[in-house]
């Protein structure tokens, strides 16, 4: 299989091998987290671009589940987003904020590294320097800082079929210090509008900061 970025990954027994150059920002990660306590992959090796995990049981958290089961991941996600943005970021040696991902967002338009074929509807045609002149524009002043998993979607988190509780979270690679509304406004984009109101409530939040929302789901697409 080949991710969104490029990355080639690949099951062969009970390890799954990414092959990308950026995995050993990933492994960094892997271990930073397992250190912390959030169950991730065990790193069974990682050298020149290959970086091999332990298999995680269970399935993503994107499977078709019953309404039984549904309350159960969207509190599965809950726990999760709150056990990261509670870690402290004085102990992240990991950064994703504004400063950061602009930069980076700005040396991937000149490096021509921005899939410009797969944007959202409402952006689509765009080219790269329209997207960086809109992220200029509407840059939030403030950022709220917490550890952020940088690609919180329901692909790269599993769950047990069964009961729907944790298992591991993986692809961890854009982990870092940034704003939580990076994390949120992927799992909004991600859900559907019920599950994202149920877990947005079990967060502990009234409703979405719609600039920061609309700010990070654009900023996303230049990764
Ligand atoms: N350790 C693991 N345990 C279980 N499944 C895994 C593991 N590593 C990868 N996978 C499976 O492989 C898929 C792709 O891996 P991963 O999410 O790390 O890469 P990616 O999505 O291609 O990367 P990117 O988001 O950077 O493009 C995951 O969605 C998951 O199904
Ligand atoms: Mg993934």
């Amino acid at each position: 299989m080949t991710g969104l970025s490029g990355a080639e990954v690949r099951r062969v027994g009970n390890h799954f091998v990414k092959r990308d150059p950026a995995v050993a920002a990933e492994a960094e990660r892997l271990e930073w987290l397992a250190q912390q306590g959030i169950k991730v992959p065990r790193i069974v090796d990682q050298r020149d671009g290959v970086l091999t995990t332990e298999a995680v049981p269970g399935v993503p958290a994107s499977y078709d589940w019953t309404d039984e089961l549904r309350p159960a991941v969207v509190a599965t996600f809950v726990e999760l987003a709150r056990a990261l943005h509670s870690l402290p970021i004085e102990d992240c040696p990991f950064r994703r904020d504004l400063d950061t991902t602009m930069a980076e967002a700005r040396s991937r338009v000149a490096a021509g590294l921005v899939d410009l074929d797969n944007l959202e509807d409402s952006y689509a045609g765009w080219t790269g320097e329209q997207l960086l002149a809109e992220l200029e524009r509407t840059r939030p002043s403030s950022e709220d800082l917490v550890v952020c998993h940088g690609d919180l979607t329901p692909d790269n988190v599993l769950v047990d079929p069964r009961t729907g509780r944790l298992t591991g979270v993986i692809d961890v690679g854009r982990l870092g210090v940034a704003d939580r509304w990076l994390d949120l406004a992927i799992l909004q984009r991600e859900l559907t509008q019920e599950p994202f109101a149920a877990f947005l409530a079990g967060y502990g939040l009234t409703g979405p900061d719609q600039d920061k929302l609309d700010f990070y789901i654009l900023l996303d697409e230049l990764f």
